[in-house]
């Protein structure tokens, strides 16, 4: 068994005036992940502790945090890998609802407003829209995004601009402009152009190291810059 040192950051709005320190001293498993680590206090020492998750596998991308000063999914964080000492707090950018839960809601509008769904009103025939392999792959990358908005809240131009909409938006923009079955694109080029959109990014590659998918997020938002720049995919 290992010994940890957990210290999370804490702060409930209706009784704490500011956030504080919670620190916890556990035991874990080697194969145990930062979640575990997180359920072993919310379980068995202070219930109190707020936190969400609902995989544990890596899929849904609720439990994004900072863990040791670095956006990741608690779900895929080893303990040992991150310990003995642990330092966990909520995503920056975001409002804290209650200790490690941020209000999501600033993402998933910015997530909205770049149409984040196919548009195409041609009759599809009697078969589906078909697509070469080589049309596949120029989106294949930015399918892989779970909106997790670790990427979004470890980038500093988010941070100082909240009205961008981050690089998860556009990685979903790019997604659909890059679809050649899409007829959407001018619209969405458009959008990405805007003050708001893809010209607030400065390349600082944050969330390419933050993404737990390894979705390459800084190749996919100069790809939608090119195509801004060209008004049309090139
Ligand atoms: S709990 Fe679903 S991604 Fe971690």
């Amino acid at each position: 068994m290992l010994k940890i040192h957990l210290k999370i950051q804490r702060f409930n709005p209706e009784k704490d005036s500011k956030p504080w320190w919670g620190e916890y001293d556990l035991e874990a498993e080697e194969t145990d992940r930062v979640l575990e680590a997180l359920h072993n206090v919310k379980w068995y020492q202070d219930g109190t502790l707020a936190l969400r998750r609902s995989c544990a596998h890596g899929i849904c991308g609720s439990d994004a945090m900072r863990i040791n000063g670095r956006n990741a999914l608690a779900c895929k964080v080893l303990v040992k890998e991150a310990g003995p000492k642990i330092t966990v707090q909520p995503m920056l950018g975001l409002t804290v609802i209650k200790d490690l839960i941020v209000d999501m809601e600033p993402f998933f509008e910015s997530y909205r407003k770049v149409m984040p769904y196919l548009v195409n009103d041609e009759d599809p025939g009697e078969r589906e829209r078909l697509q070469s392999p080589e049309e596949r792959a120029r989106f294949e990358d930015t399918t892989k995004c779970i909106l997790c908005a670790a990427c979004t809240t470890s980038c500093p131009s988010f941070w100082a601009t909240s009205d961008y909409v981050g690089p998860a938006a556009i990685v979903q923009a790019h997604r659909f402009i890059y679809d050649s079955r899409d007829k959407a694109g001018a619209e969405r080029l458009e959008i990405m152009a805007d003050k708001t959109g893809v010209w607030r990014c400065r390349t600082a590659f944050n969330c390419v190291e933050a993404c737990p998918r390894g979705i390459e997020v800084t190749r996919a938002i100069n790809e939608v810059k090119l195509a801004v720049t060209m008004g049309r995919v090139p």
